[in-house]
């Protein structure tokens, strides 16, 4: 079974990271999750905290020699910023009066109002300290084993922004990922780039906050991975909730899914053909359905595009009220991102390599590198065997 766990608060000692399930003889380094990592810390109108914080996972368990064991992969990040937080952070009892940097001023649209009733919070920190999106780099840590485990079947995961506020990239799914790579707002055409900083400058100077739409692209995904039988082994409904978790996400799309929406049927199904260069015998005139079809991949590259809303904390504070008091104040302001879409897509990739690594794991299981490689081969044959009168 595959499956994995991240722990850990935003300004306490660190974040911990188990990853179970994956096969023994897979190539992973620590500097191949450090290069994800920095990844993520990336992107134009990121806020200070990135400046304070140079990720890196330490492997603590599963690896040995550069390959995996079988075993849990167990990893730690630390908190630079611990430092100034060990008082109000320290996991120990407080020694005397300690500075708890306590949190009673709810910020809208944040975790706080929830959390605090739930939890009975007095001090909000104890909420928003885990809903941060700090966790993300636990789980970009996570996707960067996952996408260790999907290299050895040529599967690779991209992302980039679609749009940013009110402007909009005419993105596809054969995008030049080395341009998108090298830019800071991952576009890779340099005139809508332009536009998008200027989008978060203008945010930045109205002293508010600015969302978009990434895509998140998955190409060499073999046919069948998912399942139609049964509610939660749909692919895309996995994809879908893995995407929704990022913190922010309020929407996610397979394919266009909205658009095709006010387009005619005729428009948007993808036409099969025969093709005995593919190992599918069959391919397709075009990607309308996103790669997936009856909650299965259909061979087809995987795309998706998620919405992620503008962040909460504003330098030009809402009314709010003290959570303790009922007292009408003024939300506050902690060190915050005015733009997270581009580090988003980095956590977009993190998840689709998660769901993918599982699904793959599922139906081609095995206890090492070489077992999955049979089974998929196998399988790859069978298809070969199925349409040999194409
Ligand atoms: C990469 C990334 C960075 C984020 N940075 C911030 C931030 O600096 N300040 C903030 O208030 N929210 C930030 N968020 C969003 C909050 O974590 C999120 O809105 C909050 O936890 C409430 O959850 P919800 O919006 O999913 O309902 C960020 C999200 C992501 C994905």
């Amino acid at each position: 079974m595959f499956r994995y766990l991240t722990a850990g608060e935003s300004h306490g000692p660190g974040l911990t990271v188990i990853v179970e399930g994956i096969p023994a003889g897979v190539l992973l380094t620590e500097q191949y999750i450090a290069s994800q990592l920095g990844r993520r810390q990336q992107g134009y109108g990121r806020g200070g905290r990135m400046k304070i914080e140079t990720d890196y996972a330490v492997v603590q368990g599963g690896v040995r020699l550069g390959e995996t064991l079988g075993s849990p992969v167990a990893m730690w990040i630390e908190n630079k910023d611990f430092a100034n937080w060990t008082q109000a952070m320290s996991p120990a009892p407080p020694d005397g009066e300690v500075d708890r940097k306590e949190n009673t001023r709810v910020v809208p649209g944040h975790a706080d109002f929830p959390g605090a009733l739930k939890y009975l919070a007095h001090d909000m920190r104890n909420v928003l300290e885990r809903s941060s999106a700090r966790e993300t780099a636990a789980r970009v840590a996570a996707g960067a084993v996952a996408m260790a485990f999907l290299d050895e079947f040529g599967i690779e995961i991209h992302s980039q922004v679609a749009s940013i506020g009110n402007v909009n990239s005419d993105v596809s799914q054969d995008a030049d990922w080395d341009a998108v790579e090298n830019s800071d707002v991952r576009s890779g055409d340099p005139d809508v780039a332009q536009k998008f900083r200027e989008a978060i400058d203008e945010a930045k100077a109205n002293r508010t906050t600015v969302g978009g739409v990434f895509q998140v692209v998955a190409t060499g995904v073999p046919v069948g991975l998912g399942s139609h039988i049964q509610w939660d082994r749909k692919l895309d409904g996995r994809i879908s909730q893995a995407m929704m978790s990022i913190n922010a996400v309020k929407g996610v799309e397979i394919g266009r899914g909205f658009e095709n929406t006010r387009r005619p049927g005729h428009d948007i199904q993808d036409i099969v053909v025969p093709n005995r260069d593919d190992s599918r015998r069959f391919s397709r005139t075009s990607n309308e359905a996103g790669g997936i079809e009856g909650g299965m991949s259909n061979g087809e590259p995987i795309v998706t595009y998620v919405a992620i809303k503008p962040i909460a904390t504003m330098t030009r504070p809402l009314p709010s009220v003290d959570i303790n008091t009922g007292e009408v104040i003024e939300a506050p302001y902690h060190r915050s991102d005015v733009c997270q879409v581009p580090p988003a897509c980095v956590v977009g990739e993190a998840m689709m390599a998660l769901v993918l690594a599982h699904a793959m794991l599922e139906k081609f299981g095995g206890d090492h590198i070489l077992e999955v490689k049979r089974n998929v081969a196998g399988y790859i044959d069978s298809h070969r065997e199925f349409g040999t009168s194409v």
